[in-house]
């Protein structure tokens, strides 16, 4: 199965794409993990990609796509869930252009759908452990007794003035590819707001009755 999964920051991608990842053993494909290990190895895209991430503007699109297409070939082109690619109508066009050359088309884009009060809340309370990555809710789902405060982490872009650039940049660049997407009758719209297990539930009722209408 081939997946790529888009939405407004913290409306759950990562989170989402763990539980996909378990149940239909895919890769997890993130562009935003490759680029933040990057910036911790300090190699030179990582070097170049900070400023960018730290303001909440999108990393220029010819560093983010050979990062991405190494990923999916790595995967053998099969079985994966891209989480944050593409992010711009630019990237689509590769994306699509890199994956037909491969006869390894997209099967499902999913739009996840949350209001920004529920980005602001969900993000300002996140918490990301230093070295495993792991994403924590201070409220919903806190880091377990033990782990250490220096290890637990408030992403630099998960500070407000960040997180309102992001919301902006997602609008401007990113919402578009529900329209590029729809066109090509791949976009699966999920509401996203709801408990975690509620919405795997729904990608997943949507998913998986489109399989069986595709083998109908
Ligand atoms: P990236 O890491 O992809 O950031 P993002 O898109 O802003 O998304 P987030 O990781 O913030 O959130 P998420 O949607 O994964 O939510 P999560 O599951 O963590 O990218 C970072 C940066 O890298 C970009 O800004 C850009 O600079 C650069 N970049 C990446 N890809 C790029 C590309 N293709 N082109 C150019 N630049 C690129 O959930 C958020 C929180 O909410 C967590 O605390 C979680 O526990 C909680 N939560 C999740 N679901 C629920 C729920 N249902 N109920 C309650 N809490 C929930």
């Amino acid at each position: 199965m081939r997946i790529a999964l888009f939405g407004p920051p913290g409306a759950g991608k990562g989170t989402q794409a763990a539980l996909l990842v378990s149940r239909y053993a895919l890769a997890h494909i993130s562009t935003g993990n490759i680029i933040r290990a990057a910036i911790k190895e300090k190699t030179d895209v990582g070097v170049e990609a900070l400023e960018y991430v730290s303001e909440g503007r999108l990393v220029p699109g010819v560093l983010v796509r050979k990062m991405a297409e190494d990923a999916i070939a790595a995967q053998n082109f099969a079985d994966f869930v891209l989480d944050g690619y593409p992010r711009t109508l630019e990237q689509a066009a590769w994306l699509d252009e890199y994956l037909d050359g491969n006869d390894a088309p997209l099967e499902y884009v999913v739009s996840l759908h949350v209001p920004d009060s529920t980005i602001i809340e969900r993000l300002s309370r996140r918490r990301v452990h230093r070295e495993t990555g792991e994403s924590y809710h201070l409220d919903y789902n806190p880091p377990p007794p033990g782990v250490p405060d220096h290890l637990i982490l408030h992403r630099s872009d998960d500070k407000p003035e960040a997180i309102q650039k992001r919301l902006v940049v997602y609008r401007e660049k990113t919402l578009p590819l529900e329209e590029y997407f729809r066109a090509q009758e791949k976009l699966v719209e999920v509401d996203a707001v709801g408990s975690v297990e509620e919405v795997h539930q729904r990608v997943r009722s949507i998913i998986e009755r489109r399989e069986v209408d595709d083998r109908a």
